[in-house]
């Protein structure tokens, strides 16, 4: 779109105006403050590991910057080394074992991207707040309501550093969830009723145990199919339209009450499907659905409904004409941009901190889950301040730090039976 357009812009049924991909000169002012090099690090050197970094990358040279991959860490060292090849990084500076975030963490970077499986979130993220380094922190961020209250406590410490720290919720970097979530705000489709939210998909990968393979490289290399390691896929994939629900609604579901179960999957211990009442207060109630079942039908997405008007979160609008003011972004690529905000958020002083938003849509997740695999209610206070609550200290085993010490016990194979968990 023409980058030099009006900067207000009378919007309705169809809402394609008053957005725009900005053109990469409308920053220059960024540019002539900003160091030319920047530092960065990667940990967790998978598919999405090795894909932020090249994000990162892109969103350097938006910002006019260049990026200088100084070291990677993944469990395994032919993964380091893998992502590492890349950018011409010697071996000694590509690191393995559960402790390699310490020595990534111990290099130069002054940026570090967390991309392991969730389980290992908080334990990375607090290593690298202490050591002064911003992050970029991969969704979900936990497994468990501790996990999740201790990114929320790191987040905190990383404020009073003025350290930045984005997460992997890319919708919120998006043009068409920006447009539409301001047009809510100024009253398009009024007062939100109530919506849907969706990921109805496939399973991405299972992955069979090797002859000889110790429990803890199983469990890696299969993470996505153990609760343990992943949250299950409404936390580790439907986090995303959750997120979404939390953001445009602008608050926090006060109860959840879900179901799920398991028909399919062949190996680890998570449901194939959830379907969950989220009770957010003032009669809105949230439908969450996801699942994941090859040969199913498929829908990811968002939906609410006002008492003027629909929004499909990520697409059409349809309700009031009302005016919001212009909304740039850099690229129209999410996943690139939230790399360009979390840069630029530190050149210009005034750091994002995403800890604790992501933190709470990775509760509202694991509500849901705890819900569908106890058969309970599961109030919003049971995960944040009611101490008595069973769910209140729930750690999923094994932990972080029991990959790190080496006492990894194999969690059972078998889903939760509702009612008796
Ligand atoms: N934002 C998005 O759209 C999006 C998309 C995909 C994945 N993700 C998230 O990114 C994260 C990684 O997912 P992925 O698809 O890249 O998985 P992946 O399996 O492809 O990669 C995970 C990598 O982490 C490594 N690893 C495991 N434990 C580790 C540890 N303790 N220390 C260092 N490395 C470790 C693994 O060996 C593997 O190389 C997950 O949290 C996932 O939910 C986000």
């Amino acid at each position: 779109m023409n980058p030099k357009m009006n900067r207000r812009k009378f919007l309705g049924n169809t809402t394609l105006l008053g957005a725009s991909i900005a053109a990469g000169s409308v920053f220059a002012a960024d540019r002539a403050s900003a160091p030319r090099k920047v530092k960065v690090a990667l940990i967790g050197c998978g598919g999405r590991g090795t894909g932020a970094l090249s994000n990162f990358i892109d969103a350097c040279k938006i910002l006019g910057l260049e990026a200088e991959v100084v070291a990677t860490g993944d469990a395994f060292q032919i993964n380091a080394e893998n992502a590492g090849k890349k950018y011409a990084l010697p071996s000694e500076k590509c690191f393995s074992g559960y402790d390699n975030y310490q020595k990534v963490i111990a290099t130069d970077c002054e940026y570090v991207l967390m991309a392991t499986p969730p389980a290992f979130r908080p334990l990375h993220f607090a290593a690298a707040v202490a050591a002064g380094k911003h992050c970029f922190i991969e969704k979900p961020v936990a497994v468990d309501p501790c996990g999740a209250r201790s990114i929320i406590a790191t987040g905190e410490i990383a404020n009073t550093k003025k350290l930045a720290v984005v997460a992997g919720t890319q919708r919120r970097h998006m043009l068409a969830y920006l447009r539409n979530k301001a047009l809510i705000d100024a009253g398009a489709i009024g007062t939100i009723k109530g919506g849907v939210v969706q990921w109805d998909g496939t399973v991405p990968w299972t992955k069979t145990r090797n002859a000889d393979e110790s429990n803890a490289s199983y469990l890696t290399r299969n993470w996505l199919n153990f609760t343990e390691l992943s949250g299950d896929h409404i936390v580790e994939q439907h986090i995303h339209n959750l997120d979404v629900a939390v953001w445009f609604l602008g608050r926090l579901p006060v109860t959840a009450i879900g179901y799920g179960g398991r028909a399919r999957r062949k190996t680890g211990n998570m449901f194939d499907f959830f379907s969950v009442d989220y009770d957010f207060g003032n009669d809105v109630h949230i439908h969450s659905q996801c699942r994941q079942m090859s040969g199913t039908y498929q829908r990811i997405g968002e939906v609410f409904t006002g008492t003027d008007g629909t929004c499909f979160a990520g697409g059409k609008l349809s309700g009031k004409k009302v005016e919001i003011p212009e909304i740039k972004v850099d690229s129209d690529n999410g996943q690139v941009q939230e790399h360009v905000d979390m840069i630029r958020s530190v050149i210009t002083g005034k750091p994002l901190n995403d800890a604790k938003s992501v933190a709470e849509s990775t509760l509202v997740a694991i509500m849901g889950r705890i819900s569908a695999y106890t058969g309970e209610i599961v109030r919003w206070s049971d995960l944040m301040s009611n101490e008595q609550s069973p769910f209140y200290q729930l750690t999923c085993k094994p932990t972080a730090a029991d990959f790190e010490i080496g006492e990894v016990i194999l969690p059972e194979e078998v889903p939760p039976t509702p009612g008796k968990a």
